[in-house]
């Protein structure tokens, strides 16, 4: 299967088969996950593998009760280290070693913060790039798992603070997606898209790519 044909199978899994994931397929996601883009490396993700069956209540339960969530056999908890970013310079250091940035990346980016310093707007736009970074990562898994011939639904829709407690998460870890994984027990159509002419622009904003406004891709 190649990436279009993953893109376009994969669908929000809301019904899954009773079968098990194997360790070794669950690890197969969590490799794709390991290997997405983050801002400067930082790679904030982390992420807790829940399989036993009174916890997949419990985070059902947690989750306004959403049966999708506790009826899959594994859900991973998809977090973002708010704090990885204050390993930055470390980062730098790897990415200069790795020959992906000039040397001098380390004098510009490095002094730039220290001298900034972590306001509260620093901290924000960290917080922001966390969560952003780990939803590149969860999106890794969830086209990886069609390609297995698994299903996802990603679920943002749940207490946060009963989910916490649950998995006994610390302080500086957010909760990005719980995401129940597995074998698809039904197989929904293409869920409704808007069209490319009212996402898509040219050059400026409101301008269509198309004179006759129409843009479709065969
Ligand atoms: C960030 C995010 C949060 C979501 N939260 C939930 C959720 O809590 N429960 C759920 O059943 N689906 C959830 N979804 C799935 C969306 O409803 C679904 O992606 C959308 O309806 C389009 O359908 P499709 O994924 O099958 O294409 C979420 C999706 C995303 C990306």
């Amino acid at each position: 299967m190649n990436v279009r044909d993953a893109i376009m199978k994969r669908r929000s899994i809301r019904k899954f088969k009773t079968d098990p994931i194997g360790d070794d397929v669950i690890l197969q996601l969590l490799e794709g996950a390991r290997l997405a883009p983050s801002g400067s490396n930082t790679q904030p993700w982390r992420f807790i593998v829940v399989k036993d069956a009174d916890m997949r209540l419990k985070l059902q339960v947690a989750s306004f009760n959403q049966r999708h969530v506790g009826q899959a056999p594994v859900i991973i908890a998809c977090c973002a280290d708010i704090k990885a970013f204050g390993e930055f310079p470390e980062r730098i250091d790897e990415l200069i070693e790795a020959g992906a940035l000039p040397a001098k990346s380390r004098e510009v980016f490095v002094p730039a913060l220290k001298k900034g310093g972590m306001t509260a707007d620093i901290k924000w736009h960290l917080m922001i790039a966390a969560t952003g970074n780990t939803d590149i990562a969860i999106e890794h898994i969830v086209l990886q798992a069609v390609e297995l011939g698994l299903g996802t639904c990603w679920v943002r829709w749940f207490d946060d603070d009963r989910v916490k407690k649950l998995l006994e998460i610390p302080k500086n870890i957010e909760i990005i997606a719980l995401l129940p994984i597995g074998y698809p027990d039904e197989d929904p159509p293409q869920r409704p898209r808007f069209t490319l002419e009212k996402i898509v622009y040219d050059e400026k904003y409101g301008k269509s790519l198309s004179p006759t406004g129409e843009v479709r891709y065969s």
